[in-house]
């Protein structure tokens, strides 16, 4: 499904919560690949599996989680059965998360410029603390924190959001990770600083040949920051792409519904946009079929009763959906135009 080399590899991963009201299905059959150097976008609605999946790379879930099947393999390791001790190695050195709030993961009570160099000392053996102090310095540098000799003694309350925020850059960089994984990492911020961070980052990430899963629910950051895509929904995959592909030629009804739900560059001022009807499924009693069968307008019986199977659209595009079918109906068919064309022996998308 792509020509890259991978870093990580996520094979059939279901998590499942136990809850009072009973089991939460929250991903229930994800796989993807991230390749070497790219930013892979996890995009769907709230609720739709997006933190589970990040949070089940690194092990991080509260102890009511299970990872019920699946393997995730980075560096030929499975980090589902790894041991906790290596695991932890993994952890902030190789693969490192940046999140929502950098409150989270700053100390209050702790220097920023330490905080760094603290991260430095614990994930790169045999170096002296005076090389991590610099290398910290070094960091508060690249991510542009202007004057970073006198903002190395800040504590995190004396920083502006934007601030706070490329200080948890700095540090999820600073031990010079292969993978880094982005959970919504600019929505508590105003639309400007959100730029300049999405901006920062992919300039990190080209500087430093690092892959990216970046997790948002805002396409506008997709098209803007991501070469490839995952649209998630109800716990599974409903589409696959890079940014072009699943912006220029959607294929699947949910994808469709997100697009026509954000403001687009091609699109009339004056025309509406347009929010998806009605509400995720229950995840406590998932549907047996295509989870967005009951908010889909051309939904079918199959649609109710059947999980769609994979549909390859090209090498790095496949969408599951039932109306992609050779055998579907072409009335009330979005896609019978590629369903035509497949059968003439056409390329899609073309
Ligand atoms: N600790 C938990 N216990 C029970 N259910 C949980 C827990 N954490 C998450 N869930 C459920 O798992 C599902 C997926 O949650 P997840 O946090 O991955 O959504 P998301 O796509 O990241 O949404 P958002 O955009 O709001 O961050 C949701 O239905 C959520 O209620
Ligand atoms: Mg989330």
């Amino acid at each position: 499904m792509n020509n890259g080399d991978s870093v990580l590899q996520v094979e059939n991963l279901k998590t499942s919560f136990r809850t009072k009201a009973g089991i939460v299905q929250a991903v229930r059959g994800v796989s993807f690949e991230l390749n070497k150097g790219e930013v892979l976008g996890i995009v769907g609605e709230s609720g739709c599996g997006k933190s589970v999946t990040a949070m089940s790379v690194l092990r991080v879930l509260p102890e009511n989680a299970r990872h019920d099947t699946g393997r995730i393999l980075y560096m030929g390791k499975d980090l589902l059965t790894l041991p906790k001790k290596e695991l932890r190695k993994i952890r902030g050195g190789e693969i490192s998360m940046i999140f929502q709030d950098p409150m989270t993961s700053l100390s209050p009570l702790m220097k920023i410029g330490r905080q760094i160099e603290e991260a430095i000392l614990q994930n790169t053996q045999g170096i002296s603390k005076q090389d991590a102090r610099k290398k910290s310095l070094d960091m508060l540098k690249k991510v542009h924190i202007p004057d970073p000799e006198s903002r190395y003694n800040c504590y995190p309350h004396e920083l502006s959001g934007g601030m706070r925020q490329r200080v948890m850059i700095a540090m999820a960089l600073s031990c010079n990770p292969r993978v880094v994984i982005a959970d919504e990492p600019t929505t508590a911020l105003d639309v400007t600083i959100q730029k300049q961070i999405l901006l920062l980052l992919k300039e990190m990430c080209r500087s430093m040949d690092l892959s990216v899963i970046f997790i948002t629910h805002d396409l506008g950051v997709v098209a803007e920051l991501c070469d490839r895509v995952i649209v998630l929904y109800g716990g599974l995959i409903m589409e696959e792409g890079t940014a072009v592909e699943l912006f220029e030629h959607p294929s699947h009804p949910y994808t469709m519904g997100l697009l026509d739900s954000i403001p687009r560059l091609d699109q009339d001022k004056g025309e509406k946009l347009m929010p998806i009807p009605g509400s995720p499924p229950d995840l406590l009693a998932p549907p047996d079929g295509c989870p967005f069968y009951a908010r889909c307008k051309y939904a079918r019986r199959i649609c109710i009763h059947e999980k769609p199977d994979v549909i390859t659209l090209t090498e790095s595009h496949s969408s599951f959906c039932h109306l992609l079918r050779e055998d579907a109906p072409k009335n009330n068919n979005p896609f019978a135009d590629i369903t035509k064309s497949r059968e003439r022996g056409e390329p899609e998308n073309g």
